[in-house]
């Protein structure tokens, strides 16, 4: 039988339907409340809002699990490649041989990109951030790939979409990266994989098999997170029919704030800067409990995880690992462990269950591998795609698709007159 909840307003009352997910998650549907009653929900930051019904990624955040179409992060990153990854979460399956010999050979005949958005950044200053080059990148794209434009896509143009953002968000970052250092692009070696081209077309030899891993394992990592603020940003962007470029783009902007994806290069400023100050995060642990300060500590805190981020878990102990392989000593990661300690251990996070998160431990890995730190987050987004595309797709294909329209609380002057 199926359930309901039944909710008083003063002199009614009215029963609303309860949907249960297949993870046992509970979400009272409000739909037609409005219509029923004249009221509205009202949920600051959408924290208790399930804006959608979603096939592709569950996360407990009481327990710390996140799985990908039923598979556990753990599991992915231990045994999955990124391409692999990538195609389950998009696709919905772990690709066969044959399928993720197709994607691989999709991505290489689409790694070229036109020679107008090479000009677009270069035309930007050199010390320009990177974020902001490659959303401008990915929308401009738009207008290079007219095909894909159609308000409603075909199957046959949502599967071509996916290999080709795929392998022009690949080179644009590395055209980025090579832009701010004041280098010549290099063009995609297609003999390569997916993270070593990357890191090909970034450097200009074929890199390390160790450095090739860790980077495609944190690729791994960040490949989707259900409803973020970037994901949940395409989505709104997509229902109004805005173009896939376009919803990716701004995909790319949300992911860029410090408080989302642009953490880790927070994180990062932050231990150089506990560093430069001697090392002593006692100080940087008292300003982020002060109220009257806005100083956060980075990388810690999570919506949704009120246990661990059982990436940021991952992340940790592959920190060790590629740096010893690498042979980087790198004070910051001492650093990044005692101030965890420190605050994990203080009352002030305990009772607020914060505790590290994806953002806290990537950016020494990154480090490690040579990558500059404002270069953090488009590691991220490059990561994030398959995600977003996922999301995009699962969105503009639900049923009695709606485009997103909240409402509000006015709470301005009324009857004013001039
Ligand atoms: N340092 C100090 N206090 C914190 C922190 C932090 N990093 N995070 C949360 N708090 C406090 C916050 O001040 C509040 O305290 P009180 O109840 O006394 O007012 C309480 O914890 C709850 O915080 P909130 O702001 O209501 O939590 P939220 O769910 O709205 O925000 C967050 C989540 C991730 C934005 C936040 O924890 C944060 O700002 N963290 C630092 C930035 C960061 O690491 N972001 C990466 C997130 S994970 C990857 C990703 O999404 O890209």
């Amino acid at each position: 039988m199926s359930k309901t909840a039944k909710l008083d307003l003063g002199d009614k009352t009215i029963d609303l339907p309860v949907i249960e997910g297949t993870e046992g998650e509970m979400a009272v549907d409000i739909s037609k409340l409005r219509a029923q009653t004249g009221y509205i929900t009202y949920d600051n930051g959408l924290g208790n809002t399930g804006s959608c019904l979603s096939d592709i990624t569950y996360i407990d955040g009481e327990k710390g699990i996140l799985k990908h179409r039923g598979y556990t992060i753990e599991n992915l990153a231990a045994k999955s490649t990124f391409l692999e990854v990538s195609h389950l979460v998009y696709a919905g399956n772990i690709p066969s041989k044959e399928e993720c010999d197709a994607l691989k050979s999709q991505i290489k005949e689409n790694s070229k990109i036109p020679e107008g958005i090479k000009s677009i950044i270069k035309s930007f200053p050199k010390d320009a951030h990177p974020m902001g080059i490659t959303s401008a990148a990915m929308v401009a794209l738009s207008g290079f790939y007219p095909d894909l434009l159609d308000q409603d896509l075909t199957d046959d143009q949502k599967k071509k979409a996916f290999p080709l953002l795929m392998g022009q968000l690949k080179t644009i970052a590395a055209a980025v990266y090579r832009h701010g250092q004041g280098k010549d692009f290099i063009e995609s070696n297609p003999k390569l994989d997916y993270t070593s081209d990357f890191l090909y077309m970034m450097n200009g030899e074929e890199p390390n098999e160790d450095v090739a891993k860790a980077l495609d394992v944190l690729l791994v990592l960040h490949a989707d997170h259900e409803q973020n603020c970037s994901a949940s940003t395409v989505r709104v962007v997509g229902s109004s029919k805005a173009n896939l470029f376009a919803s990716i783009s701004a995909g790319i902007d949300a992911l860029w704030g410090p408080l989302h994806g642009g953490a880790n290069q927070a994180v990062l400023e932050m231990l150089d800067a506990i560093k430069q100050d001697g090392g002593g995060y006692e100080k940087f642990i008292a300003k982020a409990k002060d109220k009257e300060d806005p100083f956060r500590l980075m990388g810690f805190g999570h919506r949704v995880y009120k246990n661990f981020d059982p990436r940021a878990k991952v992340i940790k102990d592959y920190c060790d690992v590629v740096l010893e392989k690498l042979d980087v000593q790198d004070p910051l990661l001492d650093i990044a462990k005692g101030l965890e300690q420190t605050a994990l251990s203080d009352e002030y996070f305990a009772q607020r269950k914060l505790f590290p998160n994806v953002d806290f431990y990537s950016g020494i890995i990154y480090k490690a591998l040579g990558i500059p730190t404002n270069m953090f987050t488009v590691m991220f987004a490059l990561g994030r795609q398959p995600g977003w595309m996922a999301q995009w797709k699962e969105m503009i294909e639900a049923p009695g698709m709606r485009i997103t329209r909240p409402r509000q609380v006015y709470t301005g002057k009324t009857d004013e007159e001039l």
